[in-house]
């Protein structure tokens, strides 16, 4: 019996009822705001995302992944209705694992105030006392369920305008490679989460704007003997790339798009992955569940040969 696992991200629920306008006005949320209304007529649809939660119903996965960006500018009402999202799935708090994406501590406020952690408590539970404290919670977190050994990072810090870019920090690192070497976690496949991904955005400036800063650092977490599936989100263009580790085992990173964007380019239409994962043989099979806007409905694809992506 093998353990199927839906994988979704970047939702980016917005919601600005009942917020004050100087909540909105006076710091980085208003270029956040305009960022997101104008970024190259890109739409986040609610709908969508309302129908990727009845989709998932139908499925019936073992467990399902969120990775990060659950909001757009990490205000209560936000949080309130991205719990509530996924609180339709209908499914116990113990078998739907949740990350904090840079959206979700979009600011020193977020963070000062650990809204992520305490709107998202019954998510981040952990089977294992490794945990350290972060800005949104305690990470990682590790969840056995049945195959799989979920490990949950936070990669997430308040930036300035228009940087995404995120940090794991020594002591999450560290905590990490504990969980990777931990019996329990040995005798399972291991599922890592992050928000940002374990290879960089290719050109310029870009892996220093949005990029992990301790990237290399990660990697080499990562790179501890066994096959690992390293599952993120932060791009929106789902992908599935066999990175070849230095121990000659592979890290499989899995990319999810946005769970709400209306987007034609290759790899970036609304859609959440699909894994059917073996204690034995590891990843049996990997596919995705694409919305099509002409059906209204989402459909099985391919999912893309990550290989190559620019991020
Ligand atoms: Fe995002
Ligand atoms: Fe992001």
């Amino acid at each position: 019996m093998s353990t199927i696992l839906a994988h979704l991200s970047d939702p980016h629920v917005l919601d600005l009822r009942g917020v004050p306008l100087h909540r909105l006005l006076l710091n980085k949320r208003l270029t956040g705001w305009i960022n997101l209304r104008l970024k190259r007529g890109h739409k986040h649809r609610p709908a969508i995302v309302e129908a990727m939660m009845a989709d998932l119903r139908a499925l019936a996965p073992d467990h399902v992944a969120v990775t990060g960006d659950l909001t757009n500018l990490a205000l209560e009402p936000e949080f309130e209705a991205a719990r509530a999202m996924i609180e339709r799935l209908g499914m116990h708090p113990s078998q739907v694992s949740v990350i904090p994406g840079n959206h979700d501590l979009y600011t020193e406020g977020a963070r000062r105030s650990g809204r992520f952690g305490t709107f998202f408590e019954k998510y981040i539970t952990s089977d294992l006392d490794l945990a350290v404290d972060l800005p949104g919670g305690r990470f990682p977190f590790v969840r056995l369920r049945g195959d799989l050994a979920l490990i949950g990072l936070s990669s997430a810090v308040p930036r300035l305008p228009l940087v995404s870019s995120g940090h794991l920090g020594e002591a999450q690192r560290r905590a990490l490679r504990e969980a990777l070497a931990h019996p329990e976690v040995a005798a399972r496949v291991a599922v890592v989460l992050s928000h940002h991904p374990v290879v960089d955005p290719r050109g310029g400036l870009r892996p220093y704007l949005r990029g992990l800063e301790d990237i290399d650092d990660f990697r080499a977490a990562l790179d501890h003997g066994r096959d690992v599936l390293a599952l993120h989100g932060h791009w929106h263009v789902s992908g599935h790339e066999k990175i070849r580790a230095s121990s000659g085992a592979t890290i499989h990173r899995l990319g999810a798009t946005s769970a709400s964007l209306v987007h034609d380019g290759p790899g970036k239409m609304a859609s959440y992955n699909v894994y059917e994962i073996d204690r034995a043989s590891g990843l049996v099979r990997a596919h995705s569940r694409v919305w099509s806007a002409a059906r209204e409905r989402f459909e099985d694809a391919a999912l893309p040969d990550g290989a190559g992506q620019t991020g």
